[in-house]
């Protein structure tokens, strides 16, 4: 197993200090920053751009991990690539072409992540898994930070941690919504090594003592 990487979502980051925010918890002991990126079309929801992301890039040395939320996604694989994202997800339903989506976001040079949304089947990746870096499973339904883990995705986590040591390759398996010290030790028993965590650190005072709780837990579990 790859070692855990702990990604805050600045979704539930304080928006007019996001430089900040990445700033604390870069500092507090995260690994990667997660972005995520809606577009009222794809999700219910609205957020930032790739020229939000290009801003942000010299307030943190961590790898920018840009979620897209959007359809049609191509033209913003390009733009969030080019403004800095060290590794680019796309959901399965956001492209008509999958494969070709995903060899773009690798033609441009960044590492590619393919999503399933919680009713989106694992057999969706029987094709692709040569042609990404990550696997992210979202384990709420795309939208919103705060809301409940969907128990059901554990099994699914199982079931892609198969498919990835099957492959010999060091592919992530990330997980996301959700997750919060009493989940995470679910999650990373499954097979999860990469997870995303948004209220469950930007909603808690210190945000170092978050992450040290959450590795805590992962551990235990
Ligand atoms: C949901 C986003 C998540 C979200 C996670 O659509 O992709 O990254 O911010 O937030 P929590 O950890 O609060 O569920
Ligand atoms: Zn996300």
């Amino acid at each position: 197993m790859l070692p855990l990487v702990i990604a805050p979502s600045i979704l539930s980051a304080d928006f007019a200090r996001l430089g900040e925010e990445v700033k604390a918890v870069e500092a507090a002991g995260a690994d990667w920053i997660h972005f995520d990126v809606m577009d009222n079309r794809f999700v219910p929801n609205l957020t930032v751009g790739p020229m939000v992301l290009q801003a942000l890039k010299p307030w943190t040395t961590l790898p920018i991990d840009a979620h897209l939320m959007v359809e049609p996604v191509d033209a913003l694989i390009e733009s969030f690539a080019a403004a800095g994202a060290d590794l680019v997800s796309i959901h399965v339903e956001a492209t008509r072409h999958l494969d070709r989506s995903l060899r773009l976001i690798r033609q441009k040079g960044a590492r590619a992540g393919v999503v399933l949304n919680p009713a989106t089947p694992v057999a969706a990746l029987d094709c692709v898994l040569d042609q990404v870096d990550l696997v992210l499973l979202m384990s709420v339904n795309p939208g919103f930070g705060g809301q409940a883990f969907l128990p059901h995705v554990l099994d699914k986590i199982a079931d892609v941690r198969a498919r990835i040591d099957r492959t010999g390759r060091p592919i992530r398996l990330q997980v996301d919504g959700g997750v919060a010290p009493d989940t995470i030790g679910a999650v990373v028993a499954a097979g999860a090594d990469t997870v995303v965590a948004g209220s469950a650190i930007f909603k808690r005072p210190d945000y170092a003592a978050a992450i040290a709780d959450l590795r805590r837990a992962a551990a235990a579990g």
